[in-house]
């Protein structure tokens, strides 16, 4: 068997753009002559040498751009308007959960019960509404920094209310995610974003039937 010159697979091939310094002769070594294919990962992908296989191996790395038939304006406008909704339900879940923990009074345990269905319930609602801001090609805020300024809802008080008086604030945190849901349902509709129309609807219903419970409480 005779002696051939091999590529290194790790150095490409000495002809590759850029691969024309001092070290280019380490790029290649001697082998028993051989199908290369012995030597080289047969799984590997194929290593581009010319301009237009340049071209093609960048090409087949690059995501796609976005085509759903919501234009980049209306993607940008809904994404930030179910930022805010985000934001919203994320700080109602932790003045709910927080007021599970701090409620007192001869309606603990009635109190304590609901608002732990309630802020289970908002938990499980952020994640949707999350990943439609992602499925419209934008980041999802999560930091409490980006809730602060974003969201309607007020931060929970220091400290814990009498227990009507943390159904009053729900009342109206409700009340609040329903109205930044129901603030963009003209632009959903108009850009026929349907997967957020219904996201919304379900918000809503969710939002307004949670308000008139805790309201039933305060109502003699
Ligand atoms: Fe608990």
């Amino acid at each position: 068997m005779g002696k051939v010159m091999v590529p290194n697979k790790w150095c490409r091939s000495s002809g590759d753009p850029g691969n024309d310094g001092p070290y280019r002769d380490t790029c290649l070594y001697q082998m028993d002559r051989a199908p290369i294919s012995t030597y080289l990962d047969p799984y590997a992908p194929p290593v581009p040498t010319t301009e237009s296989e340049h071209a093609m191996a960048k090409n087949h790395t690059t995501a796609p751009g976005i085509h759903i038939g919501i234009g980049d304006k209306d993607r940008a406008a809904i994404a930030n308007g179910l930022s805010r909704l985000l934001a919203d339900t994320y700080t109602l879940y932790l003045t709910t959960h927080n007021f599970h923990w701090n409620v007192t009074g001869p309606m603990f345990n009635t109190l304590h019960a609901m608002f732990m269905t309630q802020y289970t319930e908002l938990w499980n609602a952020v994640d949707p509404i999350a990943e439609r801001i992602r499925a419209l090609g934008h980041a999802a805020p999560g930091s409490y920094g980006q809730f602060g300024s974003l969201a309607t809802v007020p931060d929970a008080p220091a400290t814990p209310p009498k227990a009507l008086e943390m159904v009053r604030i729900l009342v109206q945190g409700h009340e609040a995610v329903a109205r930044t849901a129901r603030e963009l349902f003209p632009l959903v509709n108009e850009a026929n974003d349907q997967p957020t129309a219904d996201l919304l609807t379900q918000r809503l219903d969710i939002h307004e039937k949670t308000a008139w419970m805790l309201r039933s409480l305060l109502e003699e």
